[in-house]
Parts: structure tokens; sequence; C-alpha cells
């Protein structure tokens, strides 16, 4: 498998703190918010991974992570012009990811305490078309929202609804396939102007294609100034409690 993550966005939610600088490089707890999907990928034991990147500050990006190995990853990148959304930034690696199933985590996601590992073998094994994984959360009008059938599988995802019909979302990990990029590549932008990713999953729900169990570990996003303190306090506790691996130091490039 190989990974993506992606860095990309104005993060006006976040402003006046992301108005000069990219949303990714700011620190939760005690290292850059990057740091921490590329953690979650490096720990499936992916190597090679692309970082789509956009927005500001993106040159300090490539300068913080550099070719990746300090991460034990292979790192290569993709510029992102303008914020046009999940599903537009993963249509940009279709050549880095070739004929390979692949995990996407969203430059904001912090996960911890649930490995995941095997969730992407058995999506693998199992032969899914794609998957997510869903979470209970107080405010999921704030996110992708998951309805429901009669025989409790997941029927559709509705992005940022007013009503939202459960309380469970799609945090954001996304296990795919190539094919995925045929299906962005047919996709309408939203009313809000952007591809989003909730629509490429709901592709997959016809045939029961979609692989989409609950996370058992515990998930932030840090998009909002509550969440980026939530998600500070957690990286804390788990300092305390000695869970919490070493932040990574970028040696200096020789001269
Ligand atoms: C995105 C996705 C949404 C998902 C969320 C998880 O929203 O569009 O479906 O639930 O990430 O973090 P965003 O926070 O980028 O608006």
């Amino acid at each position: 498998m190989k990974g993506l993550v992606l860095a990309g966005g104005t993060a006006t939610r976040l402003f006046p703190l992301t108005i000069v600088t990219n949303k990714h490089l700011l620190p939760i707890y005690d290292r850059p918010m990057i740091y921490y999907p590329l953690d979650t990928l490096a720990g499936m034991g992916i190597r090679e991974v692309m970082v789509i990147v956009g927005g500001k500050s993106v040159g300090d990006i490539v300068e913080l992570l550099g070719d990746g190995r300090h991460f034990g990853l292979d790192l290569t990148y993709r510029y992102q012009r303008g914020a046009l959304g999940i599903a537009h930034a993963i249509g940009l690696a279709r050549d880095f990811i070739g004929d390979d199933a692949f995990c996407v985590v969203l430059g904001d996601n912090i996960l911890r305490g649930d490995p995941l590992a095997p969730l992407a073998r058995q999506f693998e094994d199992e032969q899914w078309g794609a998957g997510t994984l869903l979470y209970k959360v107080p405010d999921p009008e704030r996110f992708g929202v998951a309805e429901f059938g009669p025989d409790g599988k997941v029927v559709g995802f509705e992005e940022k609804p007013k009503q939202p019909k459960s309380d469970l979302i799609p945090i954001g990990v996304y296990f795919l396939r190539p094919d995925a990029f045929d299906v962005i590549e047919n996709l309408a932008p939203s009313g809000r102007g952007e591809f989003e990713i909730t629509d490429v999953l709901n592709h997959f729900i016809p045939g029961g294609r979609l692989f989409a169990p609950v996370y058992e570990g515990h998930w932030a996003d840090a998009g909002t100034v509550p969440s980026l303190l939530r998600s500070a306090e957690m990286a804390e506790e788990d300092d305390r409690a000695g869970r919490l691996p070493r932040p990574v130091e970028r040696p200096r490039d020789p001269a």
C-alpha cells in the first residue's frame, strides 16, 4: 500500500492563526500537526508517501519534512492549486499511485490508540472497493455524516448536512484503489464548489463495496480552534502516560 497526506486548503476556520502560515505546520503539543498523519501511515508499515501541499508556506512543509527518511518514509510532493476539495487533491496522485491500493490521511487528523494496520489488511484481503472509518461525534453537522438503512448498513454520506441523519461521521482516513481516480474524474463540484470525498465514498455503496468499520481508538481533527486545543490535550495525556513517541527531528542536511 502507498500513502497520501493532504496538506492543502486555506484553513479559514483557524484565522488568524493561518493567515500567514499553513495549518499543518501549527504545533499540536510538542510537534507540528503534520507529524501525526505521517506517524499514522508509518505505523501501518507504509513507506512510499505523497504529500499534497497547497495554500501558505508550502516551502516550509518541504523544508520540515525533506525526503522523509528520518520518519522511515520515502516522501514526494505534489502541489494543489486552489482549495478544490479532498477528492480533487487525491486525483492529483494518480501517477504516483499507479496500480497500488492506498491509504489517504487528512493532514489535520489525529488518531491514537487503535492501529490501522489490521484494518488496512482487512480492506485488502476482503477486496473492498473503498473504505473509511466511522466515529461518533457530538457535532456531526461539521463533517460528512453517515445515513444507515434498516439493516444497519451505510446507505449514504452527506457532507455538512444541516440535519444530520446520525452521529457517525467518516473520519479523514480513506482506503482506496486506483479505480477511485475514474470516479473522481467524473465528479461534479458540490454546492460549496469542492470535489467531495463523500461523493467518492457514495459511489462504492451500491453492491456493498464500501468498507466502513467504526474506529475503536480516539480521533480528533485539528481544523478548528477548540479541536486544535483538544488535539494538544490528547497528545499531552499520551505523553504523561508514556505513549507519545519522541518527536522526530530533522537532521541538518550535509553542506
Ligand atoms: C473533511 C471531509 C468530511 C470528514 C472530515 C473529517 O471535512 O469532507 O467528510 O468527515 O474531513 O476530518 P473538512 O474538515 O475538511 O471540512
